[in-house]
């Protein structure tokens, strides 16, 4: 490799991992823009802000989503913890012993019982500090190493019955250490959800007055292909309402807060679609999966592999498809409509005319099945113009129940996350992305007098609001108007020695090269009266 192609190869190593990026100055003025808007409109309907881990058990995700989702099965960016680094180092020595087989000698067989009592040992320190907690299966592996460790130690090797004795314990601990597991298996949060749901439970929010009303925001890692918005982390602003009833005037309400968001946020074309997706019950949902799955297996042959693959594993996401082919199919297929019990059907007309009563614009569409298990009911989701194929810019639904599987009481939930990369991307294609930067004032200074009354001035300056950029090193003021125009200044304040022996301090208006000569007091009151001028 040439020197040139290896430093390439070096400065490659640094660059940000594939669907992750920088998000840099004018554009976070933008972000922080709409979070602030979030801040402010979710407040206004009496939400207050959750922060919450970005790691969690696996388990949490796994059991709230779902196994056979794509976010479990295929997306999320999961490690294990490793609780003391010597633990996996015993097991691999346990496991792939390196030297002649353990039950060759007497010598290989002390050195090997030495290494499984410090592999037990290390576990069961690493339990009682809380470094590891593992599962009743992981458990039950513990005990049979020390089981088949005692039995170890109870043999010899000097016939041949007890030399297989061993040869049996010794594969029986190595079955037994892979189960064993050396450390708690965690997971970036794909979404925040289920880490709410798990932070109600904690906190025992079901004793405060309910509902419960919190919202979030923040990144998210998805392992998809990435594309024009979509990336592996990703921001969410997301809500959620727990506890207290499930009237439809909760689930109306919280798409209000979300569309009264979006248009605070300047978004233009969004579309809102709603579905309901009933409960699980033989009168609801399951029966109507029953004869989707039945209509679904008629014209397996048509589908493609993933949509035929899901006939079985979750049918409902066959209605999800996006594949030309499978359009003309997907639109022959019973409808959730007609088959929601009485009871649903009531609570989805019931939000439909809530939405009107409240003037939020929606389109129903019975294939909205969403792709995370816990739903329920009312699901939605938005989509907005300028990103290409990946355009619900949120989405969201009923999840009752989903605190009870998470070992909590039974509690009605309702929420729905917001994807901040794509909302961003909306307003900057419609061209609602500009949010006005730059600097107020720029002081060039020439002279070590100037100096420090320029650094008096940039601290008051900054004290009475204003953005100030004072340079380091003295510069010719010529080069420093150059530097304040690039930078997108407004003002240039000018000090050098004649102004701070004046005590008339000169202010350039770079957009029209216009000069005034102002005293201090003066100037800070021309500053503060254009500034209420311009906002
Ligand atoms: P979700 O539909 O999986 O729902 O994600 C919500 C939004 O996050 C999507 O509509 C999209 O805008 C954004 N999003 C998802 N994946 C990506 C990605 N890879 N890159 C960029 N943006 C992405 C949930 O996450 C649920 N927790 C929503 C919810 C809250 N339901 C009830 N409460």
């Amino acid at each position: 490799m040439s020197d040139a192609t290896a430093k390439k190869e070096e400065r490659r190593k640094f660059q940000a991992i594939r669907g992750t990026r920088d998000i840099l100055p004018p554009e976070t003025a933008l972000w922080n823009h709409v979070e602030q808007t979030a801040h402010g409109v979710f407040s206004t309907f009496g939400y207050g802000e959750i922060r919450l881990p970005i790691f969690e058990p696996t388990d949490l995700f796994a059991r709230s989503i779902g196994e056979e989702t794509d976010v479990v099965s295929k997306e999320m960016y999961s490690f294990m913890d490793i609780a003391v680094p010597r633990l996996p180092r015993l097991a691999n020595m346990i496991t792939e012993w390196p030297w002649p087989d353990p039950t060759s000698d007497e010598e290989q067989f002390s050195a090997y019982q030495r290494c499984v009592s410090a592999f037990t040992d290390e576990y069961e320190r690493a339990v009682a500090d809380d470094e590891l907690h593992p599962s009743p299966v992981n458990k039950q592996a513990l005990q049979d190493i020390k089981d088949r460790s005692n039995t170890l130690s109870g043999t010899s090797l000097k016939d041949a019955q007890s030399k297989q004795l061993a040869r049996e314990s010794v594969r029986a601990i190595g079955l037994a250490v892979r189960i064993a597991e050396v450390g708690d298996y965690l997971t970036l949060r794909p979404e925040a959800t289920a880490s709410v749901c798990r932070a109600y439970i904690e906190h025992g929010m079901q004793s405060l007055p309910q509902p419960v009303k919190l919202y979030y925001m923040g990144p998210m890692f998805r392992r998809e292909r990435p594309q024009k918005g979509r990336y592996r982390q990703f921001y969410q602003i997301g809500a959620e309402i727990l506890g207290g009833t499930d009237a439809p005037g909760i689930d109306a309400e919280v798409i209000e807060m979300l569309m009264t968001f979006f248009d605070k946020c300047g978004l233009q074309g969004a579309t809102l679609y709603i579905n309901s997706i009933g409960h699980n019950a033989e009168n609801c949902r399951r029966g109507y999966i029953e004869k989707l799955k039945a209509a679904l297996e008629k014209v397996k042959d048509k589908l493609g592999p993933d949509s035929q693959r899901r006939i079985d594993t979750n049918p409902l996401r066959v209605l999800d498809s996006k594949l030309e082919s499978e359009q003309a199919i997907i639109a022959t297929l019973p409808h959730i409509a007609d088959h929601l019990c009485d009871e649903c059907k009531t609570h989805y007309a019931e939000v439909k005319r809530q939405l009107q009563v409240r003037g939020v614009l929606y389109q129903e569409n019975w294939r909205l099945v969403r792709g995370l298990d816990y739903y329920m009911r009312t699901t939605f989701e938005i989509t907005a113009p300028g990103l290409g194929s990946q355009n619900a810019v949120c989405g969201g639904g009923r999840y009752d129940g989903l605190v009870e599987l998470l070992g909590g009481p039974p509690t009605k939930g309702i929420g729905f996350a917001i994807g901040e990369d794509r909302l961003i991307l909306s307003l900057q294609e419609s061209g609602k992305g500009q949010v006005p930067q730059g600097r107020d004032i720029y002081i060039a200074w020439m002279g070590e007098k100037a100096h420090a009354t320029a650094i008096r001035a940039a601290k008051d300056l900054r004290k009475a609001g204003f953005s100030v950029d004072l340079p380091p090193l003295e510069q010719k003021f010529g080069k420093a108007l150059g530097q304040a125009d690039k930078l997108g200044a407004k003002y240039a304040l000018i000090l050098g020695d004649d102004e701070v022996s004046e005590g008339l301090w000169t202010l350039k208006t770079l957009s029209t090269g216009e000069q005034t000569k102002f005293t201090e007091s003066d100037l800070l009151e021309f500053l503060r009266q254009q500034k209420n001028v311009s906002s």
